[in-house]
């Protein structure tokens, strides 16, 4: 009977959008913290890449998230992934996520680094990741279909065959076995390991080190992306972040005496995140200071989360330029999977940032990493559907 259950482990966007996906299905959401807690969903200030405007089409996105891939991306799958995000907004917004609006009611669509179009769904101006963990986390508490269990995965059960069988949990009450006809791993990345990272601490690789201690198949481990705006006025740990979409909306880098940064560097500040990165850190790794002015720019009222973390360590930014450094932000690599979701050990799928479906290539656009995961939670909860019945023919994807 248990036997039947389907476990998620982790409740960023993509462990409650695969739970919410697969109701009715029975799911254990496995999560380390309580409900909308330590996760890096809520710390996304960037926003939901979606093909919506009338200047805009899902082959354009395609393209850009191509582009910023270093020609290391799945074309396949950044078609898919595009091609989802106008439904996936609808989504949220069925579910009730109030998206920032323009006075005739629109959508209003942000810019950012290597976007050839305003595409950049947001909430709150840049708080849409906190937005999204708030929407999904109560939608989840609401589904009956969801049984939330707190506890630290410490492996995967295995069959003789090495099909995946189940999970084995840490809990305050001891060891728990959870066996299992499906796991998917939705627990993050892995820049907390980095001394400067824009991550939660917990954010250390557990969902990869689990897949990879069972036998599945890794890929691209090596594709970390640095965000170029960390703030710096801490050293190291988690950094607060400066969003690109200030960048998107006119503020510019600059050296202590004022000189732009990214003076003959083709796309200037919305170059690709990995050009930006690397001009600010020639500059850092030199001991010069790097800022990002966004003086022209009303950040109390347009970027609330950013004035907030500026007023908090001390910076006013609509009277300072904000102190800046690249820092570890978003692992491209992961467990690999298939345009399914599916690892390549039996009965185990991965969703989000702990997998690597090709779609970022060696380099992630911006705001396409919620639009991943939820896109994949919707065609990993139709292959395991698919495996109750067959001849409903979920397909399978490339
Ligand atoms: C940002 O707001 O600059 C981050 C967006 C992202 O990582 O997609």
């Amino acid at each position: 009977m248990t036997a039947d259950r389907i476990v998620v482990v982790g409740a960023g966007v993509a462990g409650l959008a695969t739970a919410l996906r697969l109701a009715p299905l029975p799911v254990t959401l496995v999560t380390a913290a309580p409900l909308g807690e330590d996760t890096a969903t809520a710390w996304a200030q960037g926003g939901i890449a979606a093909a919506i405007g009338a200047d805009d089409a899902p082959a354009l996105h395609a393209a850009d998230t191509l582009a910023a891939g270093a020609g290391l991306s799945d074309a396949g799958i950044a078609g898919i992934v595009a091609g989802a995000g106008p439904g996936l907004v609808d989504w949220l917004v069925g579910l009730g996520l109030a998206f920032d609006r323009g006075p005739d009611g629109a959508l209003a669509l942000g810019l950012e680094a290597a976007h050839s179009r305003r595409r950049i769904v947001k909430a709150g101006g840049d708080a849409t990741g906190a937005a999204v963990l708030r929407t999904l986390a109560r939608a989840a508490a609401a589904c009956p279909s969801i049984t939330v269990t707190v506890g630290r995965a410490t492996a995967l059960a295995q069959d003789g065959e090495g099909r995946v069988t189940g999970l084995v949990l840490r809990t305050d009450r001891g060891a728990l076995d959870l066996p299992a006809r499906a796991v998917v791993l939705a627990t993050g990345g892995l820049g907390g390991l980095y001394r400067a990272t824009t991550n939660p601490a917990g954010a250390v690789g557990a969902g990869l080190a689990l897949a990879a201690r069972a036998g599945a198949v890794l890929r691209d481990v090596e594709f970390v992306q640095f965000h170029p705006t960390a703030i710096a006025l801490r050293t190291d740990g988690p950094l607060p972040l400066a969003t690109e979409a200030l960048r998107g909306e006119g503020a510019i880098l600059v050296d202590a005496a004022g000189g732009r940064v990214m003076a003959g560097i083709a796309g200037a500040e919305l170059a690709p995140r990995d050009v930006v990165a690397r001009a600010i850190a020639r500059r850092t790794g030199r001991g010069e200071a790097v800022f990002l002015d966004a003086r022209r720019i009303d950040v109390a009222r347009r970027f609330p989360t950013v004035a907030a973390l500026c007023r908090g360590a001390g910076l006013d930014p609509a009277v300072s330029p904000i102190p800046v450094r690249p820092a570890a932000h978003y692992h491209m690599g992961g467990i690999r999977v298939d345009g399914c979701g599916r690892s390549t050990l039996a009965n185990l799928w991965a969703c989000g940032e702990v997998a690597a479906t090709g779609l970022h290539g060696a380099n992630r656009l911006a705001s396409n990493s919620l639009l991943e995961a939820m896109a994949f939670a919707v065609r990993i909860a139709a292959d395991i559907r698919g495996m109750d019945a067959p001849a409903a023919g979920a397909g399978r994807g490339p």
